[in-house]
């Protein structure tokens, strides 16, 4: 545990663990976290798959392979596809040096949730912090905390896209600037509806982008069918201010016209709206403002 240490002062690793077990049911949590370094860093042993473990990652992909069309966003389908990753639990660093090549990000393994501070720090250094366990096979539909088919499945494949890459970056060095400032909870829910639950328009309708969504079995097809939640342009101080569900699918999309959009609306500095914000009150997670509209508004009887 001697790596700890480095972040004495800067997190404190037992409050880091009591808000997780907090989190998770029972106090337990999932990963190990006795191997990690000081950024919480793990090797991910390829030998340690099973092949149960590896028939259940192609079970998953399979099935969220064939939602995509018509509901992912294009860049995610074709870079998803490049990434050959359908037949066995990928290897971080092969991908890691295609990564490079792109981008300049690389993927690190985590033992599941890390520390908000060090999270910033990989995302600022261009570095994607991926959990190396999968889940069990009965959380195929649904799992509380993020695994490596969430994390690896959702999130890599825009990666390769260098506007989102610089974006994530920016987030993660303006998540260490909110850290100071107190604008965390603002911060992260700019994450949530972006890079977790975001939709983008195309020319043949609303696409998602968001790993949790593109990640998840059911989420994927309710988003952009169901009439029950709200689909909403993108502004980043709405984002800002409105809370968000953790346990449900969403109440409220936010929906980009392009990525362009989503890094220069982010791009000004957050100081004066942190404190703006922690003024107002926040926004329940099913508002919908005078002069909002939803964006799917012309949906069929689902
Ligand atoms: N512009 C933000 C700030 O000054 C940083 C940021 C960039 C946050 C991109 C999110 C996304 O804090
Ligand atoms: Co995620």
């Amino acid at each position: 545990m001697e790596g700890f240490d480095a972040y004495a002062g800067a997190v404190s690793h037992d409050e880091f663990f009591k808000t997780l077990a907090e989190k998770s049911d029972g106090g337990k949590l999932r990963g190990d976290y006795s191997c990690a370094d000081a950024q919480y860093v793990v090797q991910q042993d390829m030998s340690l798959y099973t092949p149960e473990q590896q028939a259940l990652w192609r079970r998953l992909y399979e099935r969220q392979a064939r939602l995509l069309q018509g509901r992912a966003c294009d860049l995610f389908i074709e870079s998803l596809a490049a990434l050959d990753a359908s037949s066995e639990i990928p290897n971080f660093d092969k991908t890691s040096d295609a990564l490079e090549k792109a981008t300049g990000w690389r993927l690190v393994a985590v033992p599941g949730l890390v520390p908000d501070q060090t999270f910033f720090e990989h995302l600022a250094s261009r570095r994607f912090p991926v959990t190396v366990w999968l889940r069990e096979p009965h959380e195929f539909d649904y799992i509380v905390e993020p695994d490596v088919f969430h994390d690896f499945f959702g999130h890599v494949p825009l990666l390769f896209n260098p506007i989102v890459a610089d974006y994530l970056q920016q987030y993660g060095q303006g998540g260490l600037k909110a850290l100071k400032l107190g604008g965390l909870k603002n911060l992260a829910r700019l994450y949530w509806y972006t890079i977790e639950f975001g939709l983008v328009e195309s020319p043949q309708g609303l696409r998602v982008y968001g790993a949790g969504i593109l990640s998840s079995g059911g989420e994927i097809e309710y988003c952009l069918s169901s009439k029950s939640p709200r689909r909403i342009g993108f502004s980043t101080e709405r984002v800002m201010r409105t809370l968000y569900k953790i346990d449900s699918y969403q109440e409220s999309y936010f929906v980009i016209r392009d990525f362009q959009q989503l890094f220069d609306e982010t791009a000004p500095d957050f100081t004066p709206v942190y404190e703006r914000l922690s003024k107002l009150e926040d926004y329940p997670a099913n508002t919908l403002l005078p002069g909002e509209v939803d964006l799917a508004a012309n949906l069929g009887s689902n």
